[in-house]
C-alpha cells in the first residue's frame, strides 16, 4: 500500500493558497467593519447622541419591546447645571470629563462602556443611578461625591472610593461626561442596571408600548447593591 500522489485537498500548495485568500478576505472585512464602527460610535448618530443634545435634555430610559431591554431616549429639556450649552461648549465639557476619567484612571476600578474593571460599580449608566436622590439634587450630589467620595457610605461589599483630589471643574466635567455616556444606546448593557424612577415623566415620543419606569428598588453604587459588582 504505497502512497502515490497526494490528494488535491491534502497538498501543501492548496493550503498555502487558502491561507493567503482567508487572510486577504479577513483584512477586507476588517477594514469594512472599522469604517462601519466609526460611523456608529460618532456623536450625533443614531446610537450616540450629540453632546449638547444629551446635556441639555433629560435622559429617559424606556423599555423597547422588540429589543427586550431598556433603551435611552432624549427627554424634555433639562440642561445640566441649569445652563443650556452649545454643541461646541458641550463637546469641550464632555471631553474635559473624559480626560479626567483617563488622568485619574477610573477604569482601574470601574467599567466604562465595557472597558475597565469590576472592583467598583459600572459607570456607563451611573448618571441614572437612583441612589443620587431627586433629579434636582443629583447633579450637585455627584459633584460632591466625586470631590469627597470617602464621605459616602460604602457599598455592600464594604468598598469605598478613595479621594482622587478631583477639582470642582473636573468634577462638573466628569458629571457631564457621565450624563452623556448614559444617553448612549449600549444594546442593553450593563444588564443589571436599574434607571432612576422618572414615573412622573410624560411618555416620551419613542416607539414603545408603555412608558416604563421600573421601580427603583435597590439602589446601586453608593447604597448597598451587590448586583452591580
Ligand atoms: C481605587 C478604586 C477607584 C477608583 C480609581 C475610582 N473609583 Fe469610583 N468608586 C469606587 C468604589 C469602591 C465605589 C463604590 C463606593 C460606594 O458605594 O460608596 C465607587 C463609586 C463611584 C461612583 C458612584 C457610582 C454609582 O452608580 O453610585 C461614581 C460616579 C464613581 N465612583 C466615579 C468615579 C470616577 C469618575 C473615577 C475617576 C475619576 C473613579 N470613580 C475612580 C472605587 C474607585
Amino acid at each position: 500500500m504505497s502512497q502515490t500522489q497526494a490528494l488535491w485537498w491534502a497538498s501543501e500548495s492548496f493550503w498555502r493558497k487558502t491561507a493567503i485568500w482567508v487572510t486577504a478576505g479577513s483584512f477586507v472585512v476588517l477594514i469594512f467593519l472599522t469604517f462601519d464602527t466609526v460611523k456608529q460610535i460618532t456623536a450625533g448618530t443614531k446610537r450616540v447622541p450629540a453632546y449638547a443634545n444629551a446635556l441639555n435634555h433629560r435622559i429617559d430610559y424606556v423599555f423597547d419591546e422588540k429589543r427586550n431591554f431598556q433603551v435611552p431616549v432624549i427627554g424634555p429639556e433639562e440642561p445640566l447645571f441649569g445652563k443650556k450649552l452649545t454643541e461646541a461648549e458641550a463637546e469641550a465639557l464632555v471631553s474635559h470629563g473624559k480626560l479626567t476619567t483617563q488622568a485619574k484612571n477610573c477604569m482601574g476600578c470601574h467599567t466604562l462602556l465595557g472597558n475597565g474593571s469590576y472592583y467598583a460599580p459600572d459607570l456607563t449608566k451611573a448618571w441614572l443611578d437612583p441612589s443620587w436622590g431627586s433629579k434636582e439634587a443629583r447633579e450637585q450630589s455627584m459633584v460632591d461625591f466625586l470631590m469627597n467620595p470617602q464621605l459616602a457610605a460604602h457599598n455592600a461589599l464594604g468598598r469605598k472610593m478613595p479621594n482622587l483630589k478631583i477639582t470642582e471643574s473636573e468634577a462638573r466635567a466628569t458629571v457631564a461626561f457621565l450624563k452623556w455616556m448614559s444617553s448612549i444606546d449600549t444594546n442593553g448593557f450593563p444588564t443589571n442596571f436599574k434607571p432612576i424612577d422618572q414615573a412622573d415623566a410624560p411618555a416620551p415620543a419613542a416607539p414603545v408600548a408603555e412608558p416604563v419606569a421600573p421601580a427603583a428598588e435597590a439602589g446601586v453604587g453608593i447604597s448597598p447593591a451587590p448586583a452591580q459588582q
